[in-house]
């Protein structure tokens, strides 16, 4: 779900896109081993993905500049809550925030995502308005 509305998100906001597509490029360089499977020291040094990945404060906006590193620290510790908060909060967070950086460094460096197409994106839980997505592959041989 997660992934899918990411997805969905960066097809509407290609300025966002482009900037993770920069990211792609500068982790995993221009070489043949662009599409390498990302280690974990590589998956720290997804800045802008990570903020692409968090919601909040304001969460109706995508906005992921407010979790870019100059802009953290201002707000309240417990104002992030996708993963709950206190004794039974999720015990997958780290696993899951990980897995979702797997999951889109993976894609994003194949696809490149647009908005409109005749399919409607369907989630099992789905937005109050449709959005509509089209999945263009990459060109070249790391396509
Ligand atoms: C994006 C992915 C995920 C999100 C957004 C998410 C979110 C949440 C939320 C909101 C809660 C309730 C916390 C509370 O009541 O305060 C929760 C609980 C839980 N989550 Fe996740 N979760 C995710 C992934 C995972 C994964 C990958 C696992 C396991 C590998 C997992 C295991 C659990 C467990 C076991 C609980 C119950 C903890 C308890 O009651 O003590 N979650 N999760």
């Amino acid at each position: 779900m997660a992934v899918s509305y990411v997805l969905a998100l960066l097809a509407l906001h290609p300025e966002w896109q482009d900037a993770a597509h920069q990211e792609l490029k500068d982790v995993f360089g221009e070489g043949d081993d662009y599409l390498r499977a990302p280690s974990l020291a590589d998956l720290g040094r997804f800045g802008v993905l990570e903020s692409i990945i968090k919601f909040f404060p304001d969460p109706q906006r995508f906005d992921p500049s407010r979790f870019l590193e100059d802009r953290v620290g201002k707000e309240h510790a417990c104002c992030y809550l996708p993963f709950g908060l206190g004794a039974r909060n999720c015990v997958g967070s780290q696993y899951g925030r990980l897995q979702l950086k797997v999951y889109l460094v993976d894609i994003l460096r194949r696809f490149r995502f647009l908005p409109c197409s005749r399919r409607e994106v369907s989630f099992s839980l789905n937005p109050i308005k449709p959005i509509r997505v089209s999945c263009m592959p990459l060109d070249g041989p790391r396509a």
